[in-house]
């Protein structure tokens, strides 16, 4: 496919950027984890002490952001920041705790908005978040929307977090899923939303070769 793009959103451990990996494979794409994006942000605003659960120094984080270089390689999936590889750490539960307060910054959102569409330029993409084909990629050509019962996602997330070596319980997990979703969705800028025009996708009772066969069907009937 040539400079095709597609925006998959959706809620918190859908099976998002699974699928979008999987998907960009297939039909020989780019990907972009613009989740990845905002963990990275957050990882290096923690690393500056710029954050805790009642302060956040929003001056610091915006200065600091002329100087921050953040880079994800779509083809090795690699997130690095200020030339590190932060891959890993960007899934920690400090992470996952405190990336939806900063994903709400007006100067977070529009430093990676500009980035985010030049990566689009040289050969199309398929990317998942929570406002791709909403604010990022209003005109893409195929849009899907994840969603799931919120206790089969944490089930998988905490699958997820365990095989990459990170302690967790379910209820903690399930409790961070879901104020990431109310705090991602209720937020003023780009809210986590279904765009008018997206397919509706829900993964609860899907194995990950049904949800990809239903995303194939969709695009090839398109
Ligand atoms: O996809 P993820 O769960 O790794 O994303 C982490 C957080 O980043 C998510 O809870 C909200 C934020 N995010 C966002 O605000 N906009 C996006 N396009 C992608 C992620």
């Amino acid at each position: 496919m040539d400079k095709v793009i597609i925006a998959i959103d959706g809620f918190a451990s859908t099976g998002k950027s699974t699928l979008a990996k999987k998907l960009s494979q297939h039909l020989g794409l780019p990907y972009v984890d613009s989740g990845a994006l905002f963990r990275g942000i957050t990882f290096w605003v923690l690393k500056n002490g710029w954050v805790s659960d009642d302060n956040l120094n929003e001056l610091a984080i915006e200065k600091g952001l002329d100087n921050l270089n953040i880079f994800f390689d779509s083809v090795t999936n690699i997130l690095s920041v200020n030339g590190i590889d932060v891959t890993e750490a960007i899934r920690s539960k400090e992470v996952s705790a405190q990336v939806s307060q900063i994903a709400k910054l007006s100067f977070v959102r529009s430093f990676l908005l500009n980035q985010q569409r030049q990566m689009s330029l040289r050969a199309g993409l398929v990317m998942d978040g929570r406002d791709i084909g909403t604010v990022v990629f209003p005109n893409a050509d195929f849009k899907f929307f994840f969603t799931a019962k919120p206790e089969v996602r944490a089930q998988r997330r905490l699958e997820e977090m365990e095989a990459s070596g990170h302690q967790a319980n379910f209820a903690d997990v399930l409790k961070n899923i879901l104020d990431r979703d109310r705090i991602d969705s209720q937020r003023k800028i780009s809210p986590l939303k279904k765009a008018a025009d997206a397919i509706e996708i829900n993964t609860s009772e899907l194995s990950l070769e049904q949800a990809f066969d239903l995303l194939i069907a969709k695009i090839n009937t398109k």
